[in-house]
């Protein structure tokens, strides 16, 4: 198969490419990205015979349609998006550009594609999405599934809703083939620092507060990226076009558990591997202290969404999806892989990135 893979530099995307060429080596894999703060050639493979990266933006129709064309794509998985939803709160107009205007060119281009009959039999539009288009849930509400009615309550959730939209009303007035995906939090390597995980990890080792919204009893359901992947991949090889397949982890925590989980985590890495202080001497563990104690908390994100939990029967069901790492192993994963990556994380915290967390935390919280 060739697949072409939009968002593929930034931190889902680069994880589905490493997955993809593991599992089906002799795919060819054209990434189009256009490399913003949040895309890094660095997470993704060198080129070759079966690896194309093309830097280009997904609102550029004539681009995407000769991409299709002179690699005779058979599935366009959709990933590239405007992700953070605070920054959604600072600027909202960038994200109905790309997440809306971005996915209804694509979808375009991919139906002139079809129309044209050079697509291959079996060509598919896939679309990644989000859990956050179903809005909060109270503590005793049943987890979302896929007839859940679309509530979102940010700028980011509002655009994600409307392009799910568009890929479903491409489906049915046209005959798209389209998948959807609605997944919830992910964590995993290749994850920007801006992101509740990966900034406390980088915050942790840098003894810097960790700025935690509200009461930090907010709650999501985390899901190794590796395990959303498998998922898309069961979506894209079983999923019947047209339909919605929710994706999750059955791990629901309050923001301030996986905060102590991961304190705790780096005390043990610091406690096995001595070279750890002389690298992180900031870090509280570097003398032994448990590094919870630089939690701070901070104004709340404003309409801050409570809680997200969901039910993926369907996938299991329908596409044989399961998870396989637990919350424990993906976190300790996920830490030992900030340890040993030092170089990656440290080139994406560039002026831009420095420049986010001054304004949105204050000129403190930057170094
Ligand atoms: P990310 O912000 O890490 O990466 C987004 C990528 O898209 C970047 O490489 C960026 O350069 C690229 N991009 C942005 N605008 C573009 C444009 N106009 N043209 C081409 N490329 C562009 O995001 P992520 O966390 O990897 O999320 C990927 C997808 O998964 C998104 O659609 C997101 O809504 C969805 N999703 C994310 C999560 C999560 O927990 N991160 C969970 C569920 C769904
Ligand atoms: O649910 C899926 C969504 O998960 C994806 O669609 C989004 O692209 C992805 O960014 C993520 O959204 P969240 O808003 O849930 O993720 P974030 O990492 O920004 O925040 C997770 C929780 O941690 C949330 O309750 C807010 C809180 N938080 C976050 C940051 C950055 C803090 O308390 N402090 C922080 O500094």
């Amino acid at each position: 198969m060739n697949l072409l893979i939009t968002g593929g530099a930034g931190f889902i995307g680069s994880n589905f490419v490493h997955y993809w060429r593991e599992v089906h080596p002799a795919d060819r894999l054209v990434v189009l990205d256009a490399l913003t703060y949040a895309g890094n050639r660095s997470s993704l493979p060198q080129e070759d015979a079966n690896f194309l990266f093309v830097h280009g933006d997904i609102r550029d129709r004539a681009l995407v349609g000769k991409l299709l064309n002179d690699h005779h794509i058979s599935v366009l998985a959709h990933f590239a998006a405007e992700s953070h939803v605070d920054r959604s709160i600072h600027s909202p107009e960038t994200f109905l550009d790309t997440n809306i205007t971005g996915t209804l060119r694509l979808l375009e281009a991919a139906r002139e594609y079809v129309a044209s009959g050079a697509a291959p039999e079996g060509f598919r539009f896939h679309h990644v999405s989000t859990d956050e288009v179903y809005g909060s849930l109270g503590p005793e509400d049943p987890a979302f599934e896929e007839t859940t009615p679309y509530a979102p309550n940010s700028p980011y959730a509002a655009s994600k809703a409307a392009s799910d939209h568009l890929v479903r009303a491409w489906h049915h007035t046209y005959g798209l083939p389209v998948t959807i995906t609605n997944c919830s939090n992910n964590y995993g390597p290749y994850h920007f620092p801006e992101k509740l995980i990966p900034l406390m990890l980088v915050n942790i080792l840098h003894g810097r507060p960790l700025p935690v919204y509200g009461d930090g009893m907010n709650v999501r359901d985390w899901l190794y990226v590796t395990d959303h992947c498998r998922g898309i991949e069961g979506a894209i090889r079983h999923g019947t076009p047209g339909e919605v397949y929710n994706i999750g982890g059955n791990n629901e925590r309050p923001n301030k558990e996986i905060i102590r989980t991961l304190c705790t985590l780096i005390v043990e890495e610091f406690a096995a591997h001595p070279d750890l202080a002389r690298r992180f001497p900031a870090c509280p563990a570097a003398d032994g202290r448990d590094p919870f104690g630089l939690v701070t908390h901070v104004t709340d994100r404003p309409g801050h969404d409570r809680r997200y939990a969901i039910n993926a029967e369907k996938a299991r069901r329908e596409l044989g999806y399961e998870p396989k790492e637990s919350l424990a192993s993906g976190l300790k994963k996920t830490v030992r892989w900030y340890l040993e990556n030092e170089t990656w994380w440290k080139a994406v915290m560039d002026g831009s990135y420095q420049n986010w967390i001054a304004s949105h935390y204050g000129d403190g919280a930057a170094s």
